[in-house]
């Protein structure tokens, strides 16, 4: 299915989403081998917009997260965008991840640092499960995003964090893009 007929499946907070996040995946230029993993599955939308982009991708969230940002029944969504072919889940805690090291070319967490408990130690694992010249590529909702998420939908949703601070012992370079949604953080291990 094409782009455009998926945003209009998938309604107005997935185009929005998508928007933002989409000309950021091309601008990265992966090869469609590449081993992608997707941290915080939520609802799926990272996950789906690589997919709908022909890769493949691992994604996971943690297990026993019961709140409401967890198990958003990504599958149907990806089902209706035709891309669920192109992703696997499997339940996994950021903090710890159960991957071995460098063995992603890519880690995204897009919306979904500022709900990790140790962001830190989520940041740590995302270091160590990449390959050298590898990415982390994170999206975090600029101030007027957060606000709008507040407003709209959920009242008591965290800041957004700043991942520079976890960085700071690892010293991987680093690209911000700006969107009207997004700051995307773009960190590569370079070796
Ligand atoms: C708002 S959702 C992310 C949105 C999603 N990335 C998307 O594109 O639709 C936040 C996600 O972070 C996940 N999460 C929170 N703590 C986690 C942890 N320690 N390990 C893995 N996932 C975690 C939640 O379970 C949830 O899936």
């Amino acid at each position: 299915m094409d782009k455009i007929d998926a945003k209009k499946l998938l309604g107005g907070e997935f185009s929005l989403i998508f928007d933002n996040i989409d000309p950021i995946i091309q601008e990265l230029k992966l090869e469609k081998k590449s081993k992608i993993l997707d941290v915080g599955t939520g609802e799926g939308r990272m996950a789906i917009a690589l997919a709908l982009n022909d890769y493949h991708v691992l994604t996971g969230e943690l297990e026993s997260d019961e709140s409401k940002y967890a198990k958003k029944n990504w599958l149907k969504s990806a089902k209706k965008a035709e891309v669920d072919h192109l992703i696997t889940y499997t339940p996994f805690n950021a903090e710890k991840m159960p991957f071995e090291d460098k063995s992603f070319d890519v880690v995204f967490i897009s919306g979904a640092l500022h709900h990790i408990e140790d962001g830190q130690a989520a940041y740590n694992e995302s270091v160590r499960v990449i390959k050298n010249n590898g990415k982390i590529c994170i999206f975090e909702p600029n101030l007027r995003a957060v606000g709008v998420i507040r407003e709209k939908k959920f009242a008591d949703h965290p800041d957004a964090v700043d991942p520079r601070e976890y960085n700071s012992v690892h010293k991987l370079s680093l690209e911000i893009k700006k969107t009207s949604f997004y700051d995307a953080y773009i960190f590569q291990k370079v070796e």
